[in-house]
């Protein structure tokens, strides 16, 4: 039985996972595709660091063209990450006829139109199921099991990293700093983890998705994104008395000819199904206009669950060379370029912490500022012994347009009333 030969271009977390998937089911494999798969060369960076031991040492190259220059490899694996030289790579690969499964979502999220089209041209597959959700076969149900519904509204939570560290925080109290290292030491973290903490991980997810659910494609630096470094254990704290956990949200919405996609820190009612997802888990909640409301969840980073994505694409594209269909999977994305609605037509409930002074008026210094923006208080709590030291005066807002509330919020932080810049973080009903 001829092999199906892979080119692996990276051998840490995912490739050494997906080294490990593949050596463990081999028997699996065969039945699924009908041959053996080999890894015929493993590209890295340093040919002498330790690595799984599944991997066939006399396989590894630093040489790009070793792998790419060998025309007899069927298929290419890319995860190595970032954008240059992947981006290379990937093209080449392509126009030399092979079909490539990435999990490389930064590169999707900048090209993932133009390469889709590259692929389509030179009739290979892109396949990139390992991009995002880790091991939630997400993207198959967007581009499959939902083909003929209208996805209406998406939202998750992606990023692994941020949740595990949001979740250390408040569970255990852990310091924002140890709660990264953790994440890098469990294989969930990105190479660079202010890509993971920042939120652009999560925005090129939501990019990733979109072109999927709402055939959209857009500006991948133009998504309104956030972070979780400004979330204090103190909100954590102020959230938890409101009944609300907060967690790193990934929304997209159909708008009418526009689409509204935003990343940040959200305070989630704590019965709702995402308050629940913890540590590294990821979900995506999605309502199509036919289905109605779906949740898929599972573990969103790590070697393991995230090769199990990948080498569903390997099995698929690989079953597809064999039958001499490939490229038909690829064939059936269509994207055209989508406006994004503006954020500050955004309209939802706000949780507001103000560090400030305990001293007559202050109080009606800042409902007054919200006032005057046509911002309504629904709930308050202060907290704190006051005297010398400032306190936290805690609001939640009924219903406000978010141009509205940046307005009272910049108006605030330029008084003297405010001892620290004001903390804003949206409620997702
Ligand atoms: P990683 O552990 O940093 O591994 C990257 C691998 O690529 C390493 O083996 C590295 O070589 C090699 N590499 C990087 N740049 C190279 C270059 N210029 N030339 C040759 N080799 C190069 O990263 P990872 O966590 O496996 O992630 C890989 C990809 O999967 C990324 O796109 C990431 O976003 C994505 N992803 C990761 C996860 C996860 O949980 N970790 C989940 C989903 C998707 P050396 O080993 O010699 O340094
Ligand atoms: N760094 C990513 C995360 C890996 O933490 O979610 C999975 O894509």
């Amino acid at each position: 039985m001829k092999p199906v030969r892979i080119g692996l271009l990276g051998c840490g977390t995912v490739g050494g996972g997906v080294l490990q998937l593949l050596r463990a089911k081999g028997e699996q494999v065969v039945q699924s595709v009908g041959a053996p798969i080999e890894v015929t060369s493993v590209l890295v960076r340093d040919a002498d660091k330790t690595r799984v031991p599944e991997l066939d040492r006399s396989r590894l190259t630093t040489d790009p063209e070793a792998v790419l220059g060998d025309a007899s490899i069927d298929v290419f694996v890319e995860v190595m990450g970032g954008f240059d030289p992947a981006r290379a790579f990937v093209e080449r690969a392509i126009d030399s006829k092979r079909s490539v499964v990435t999990a490389n979502k930064m590169l999707l999220a900048m090209h993932g139109p133009s390469l889709i089209d590259r692929a389509i041209a030179n009739g290979v597959d892109l396949a990139f199921e390992g991009s995002v959700g880790g091991g939630i076969p997400v993207i198959r149900v967007l581009r499959e099991a939902l083909a003929s519904d209208s996805v209406v509204r998406l939202e998750g939570i992606v990023n692994g990293t941020c949740n595990y560290v949001l979740t250390r925080m408040r569970a255990e109290g852990l310091g924002f700093d140890a709660a990264v290292r953790e994440a890098q030491a469990k294989g969930y973290a990105e190479a660079d983890p202010g890509l993971d903490v920042d939120g652009h991980d999560a925005a090129h997810k939501l990019v990733v998705l979109a072109m999927l659910a709402f055939g959209g494609s857009v500006e991948s630096g133009s998504v309104p994104t956030e972070g979780i470094r400004g979330i204090d254990p103190i909100d954590h704290r102020f959230a938890q008395r409101f009944g609300f956990v907060i967690k790193h949200l990934a929304i997209g919405r159909e708008r009418g000819e526009a689409v509204e996609l935003r990343v940040h820190p959200a305070l989630v009612h704590q019965e709702a199904p995402l308050a629940n997802v913890n540590g590294v888990m990821n979900a995506i909640a999605i309502e199509g206009t036919a289905l109605g409301a779906t949740v898929l969840s599972g573990r969103g980073a790590g070697d393991l669950p995230t090769a199990v994505s990948v080498v569903a694409d390997v099995l698929d594209v690989a079953r597809a060379r064999r039958s001499g269909v490939s490229g038909l999977a690829t064939r059936g994305i269509k994207t055209r370029a989508r406006a994004l609605a503006p954020m500050d037509d955004l309209k939802g409930r706000y949780y507001l912490r103000f560090q400030v002074h305990d001293r007559p008026g202050v109080l009606a210094r800042l409902a007054g500022a919200l006032g005057d923006a046509g911002v309504s208080i629904e709930q308050m709590v202060q907290e704190g012994a006051g005297g010398a030291s400032p306190v936290e005066l805690v609001m939640l807002t009924h219903e406000a347009t978010e141009r509205d509330v940046q307005r009272a919020l910049g108006v605030i932080a330029r008084s003297e009333v405010a001892a620290a810049a004001p903390r804003m973080i949206r409620i997702q009903e």
